[in-house]
């Protein structure tokens, strides 16, 4: 494969991304489950090989419930990508968690129910992978290691994602606080566990854009407000990413392996596919 059609990193994120790039490339990927969000584009930050795609589509036409999260993961993987960064916007469920926060979570609570939400849905095999902890410990870590005086990170707590497209009701919200989780979104699964089940290394920063409805005082989330805080956060984000993947680890990590012994029944891309 072209070395300039590959990458050892991938970013999926809001296309505010694209500017990473000076010199990249544009590749259409296909999958077994259709086509990613958008063309796959690649190019170097930091000395490091990167791949982009911007989750919501070029036009940001994709809801969250509608991202075809499987094929995304799947075309990085056939680029050659090994740890995925998965930037998104979150709203707060905790006021020492206040907009412009950025929470890098240990936990996820799966409260979604998208079709599509496993690679290995297909009969001929029963792939359960570990997912205890879903977040992979030294990708994490590397988010953590590239935080500055200007981007201070959050280290741990537990995203809720909702189904979406709608915003949580209050009641929803008090008790996804109630239950100690630290910030909910709407795109952080089932991304995170089709990583797994492709055994790359993932992990998220998590944006947080809003106070969520069941904090007291708080009259309700609007898209608007999202849009604004998190374009109000995004070169922050950007140096983060950019230093994220300056330190990012290569070679071998036990996300690498979640698949060993398991009996699949087709087999997951290779470099190429
Ligand atoms: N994304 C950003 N803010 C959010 C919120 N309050 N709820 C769900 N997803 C969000």
């Amino acid at each position: 494969m072209r070395a300039d059609l590959r990458a050892e990193i991938g970013i999926i994120g809001g296309s505010g991304f694209y500017s990473f790039f000076a010199d990249p490339v544009r590749v259409e990927v296909d999958t077994p489950f259709g086509p990613p969000s958008a063309p796959v584009t690649l190019g170097e930050v930091a000395g490091r090989r990167v791949a982009f795609l911007p989750r919501h589509g070029e036009r940001h036409q994709h809801a969250p419930h509608l991202v075809n999260y499987r094929a995304n993961l799947w075309a990085l993987k056939a680029l050659g990508v090994a740890t995925v960064l998965a930037p998104c916007a979150v709203g707060s469920l905790q006021p020492t968690l206040p907009p412009g926060t950025f929470v890098v979570p240990d936990q996820v609570v799966d409260r979604t129910h998208r079709p599509g939400h496993t690679v290995w849905e297909t009969e001929g095999g029963v792939v359960h992978v570990p997912f205890a902890d879903p977040y992979c410990a030294r990708t994490r870590a590397a988010f953590l290691a590239a935080a500055d005086e200007a981007t201070p990170l959050t280290d741990g707590g537990t995203l809720v994602v909702i189904n979406g497209p709608r915003f949580s009701s209050r009641a929803e919200s008090q008790w996804h606080a109630a239950n100690g989780w630290s910030v909910v979104g709407m795109t952080g699964m089932p991304e995170a566990s089709v990583a797994r089940e492709l055994a790359m290394c993932f992990a998220t920063v998590a944006c947080v854009t809003d106070n969520d409805a069941g904090l007291e005082g708080e009259a309700g989330v609007t898209a608007a407000d999202v849009k604004a805080v998190f374009a109000g956060n995004i070169e922050r984000l950007k140096g983060l990413l950019a230093r994220t993947v300056s330190g990012a680890p290569s070679g071998e990590c036990a996300c690498h392996h979640a698949l060993d012994g398991l009996p699949l029944p087709f087999p997951p891309p290779a470099v190429g596919d």
